[in-house]
């Protein structure tokens, strides 16, 4: 062969053998070679395992979606580029029955408002939002907007509500309506939705999953009544993640358990300590037991287990007062998003909840003098230490 031939065929589709790695390699190939088109028709039929074109599966996501689909308890699952990939992916296969209509918790992180109003309600979906804490107004809201499908997340970004999933999942059902869960705030670790009555999780695991702030990447857990549709959607638009952050977040969940219970226990500790601190005005974590969903988190999240978001206010502040405390910051990273190993600020009003008109983010609750704190592994006395030199800093006159 000459050297143009040699530089495309050499070493290269080489059978596995008789060996097989201990962890999952990254595929990054494309498409996949035969014996003969017999064997490849059989592939393509489904009627012989095996992979064809890396829109359809690939090994690697393959093997990311087994693991997290066995964390939540579903039947399958789909890796999608991005959480909010997961999330319109989760919504257009619940609402394959035809019934355009979601009813969504009105506390949701703000990107995911935005792909309710500004993708799927101009496509023809009526979005109705309502408060999923107060059991009586879902119940109404689910009568007028007979919805196909019910959106609700875990634990709410960012002020961190935990609503009757399992009571709100039967009463979907009963009228029809299929539940998706945002599960990334709370891990399977914490919560499966899946037990709860939900019929898809999806999860962005640029959070948790992966856990090092190196990976954009979606997840969507199907129970077997939507998997085979999701994955007739998937193929047609081809939103699938790439193999290396597939290859990383499986690298990642190894950990998850482990992380989650540090940044959890460092999180309690925050939080105790920010309640105490006369300089903020309030403390939004679930372990309160001033919590207004005290009963609900009792319930439903294991002791000692309550998330690693801490949000709060600041005393009396505005946005240049905010600024000027998370700019002090030494430690604690001044970054969009949250659930990586190192401890991380945001505050919504500028990022996560910036698109939210100011009327719909008073409704939420959200003021202007709120961080949200998302707690890392670090030894705490570490990040309380930053805390608290951050809200004593002068700025020099
Ligand atoms: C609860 C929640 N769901 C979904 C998303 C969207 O995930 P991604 O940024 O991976 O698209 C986020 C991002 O912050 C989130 O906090």
């Amino acid at each position: 062969m000459k050297i143009q031939t040699k530089a495309v065929h050499a070493g290269d589709r080489k059978k596995t053998g008789a060996y097989v790695p201990a962890t999952t390699p990254i595929y990054s190939a494309a498409s996949y070679f035969y014996d003969s088109m017999e064997q490849l028709d059989r592939v393509f039929a489904r009627e012989e395992p095996g992979y064809c074109y890396a829109r359809y599966d690939n090994p690697t996501n393959a093997a990311l979606e087994e693991l997290v689909a066995a964390l939540e308890g579903g039947h399958g699952a789909l890796a999608c580029g991005s959480g909010m990939a997961a999330i319109h992916m989760a919504l257009l296969a619940a609402l394959a029955d035809g019934r355009k209509a979601i009813l969504a918790a009105n506390a949701l992180y703000g990107a995911t408002v935005g792909l309710l109003m500004n993708v799927m309600e101009p496509s023809g979906v009526e979005v109705r939002f309502a408060d999923v804490c107060d059991l009586d107004e879902f119940r109404q809201a689910l009568e007028e907007s007979k919805p196909g499908v019910v959106l609700l997340e875990t634990i709410s970004n960012p002020l961190l509500r935990v609503a009757p999933l399992d009571r709100l999942a039967s009463l979907a059902r009963e009228c029809g309506a299929a539940v998706i869960v945002d599960n990334t705030f709370a891990t399977p670790l914490l919560v499966r939705p899946m037990e709860l009555g939900a019929n898809l999780v999806v999860h962005s695991a640029t959070k948790y999953l992966a856990g090092h702030g190196d990976v954009l990447g979606g997840l969507v857990v199907s129970d077997s009544g939507h998997y085979a549709g999701l994955r007739t959607l998937s193929r047609a638009i081809g939103p699938v993640l790439g193999p290396f952050e597939s290859y990383l977040t499986m690298r990642g969940i190894k950990t998850m358990p482990l992380r989650m219970e540090r940044q959890c226990a460092n999180a309690c500790r925050v939080a105790s300590w920010l309640a105490a601190n006369p300089a903020i005005e309030r403390v939004y974590f679930p372990a309160d037991p001033a919590h207004p969903d005290a009963a609900e988190i009792l319930r439903l999240l294991p002791p000692g287990l309550y998330g690693a978001i801490v949000s709060f206010e600041l005393k009396g502040a505005a946005r240049d007062e905010v600024f000027r405390f998370m700019n002090a910051l030494q430690m604690i990273v001044r970054s969009t998003s949250l659930g990586d190993v190192h401890s991380m600020m945001l505050y919504p009003v500028m990022s996560s909840h910036r698109d939210i008109s100011p009327r719909h983010r008073e409704r939420m609750g959200i003021r202007d003098n709120l961080v949200r704190l998302s707690v890392g592994i670090e030894a705490v006395e570490d990040i309380i230490e930053d805390l608290e030199q951050a809200l004593s800093f002068q700025p020099r006159p």
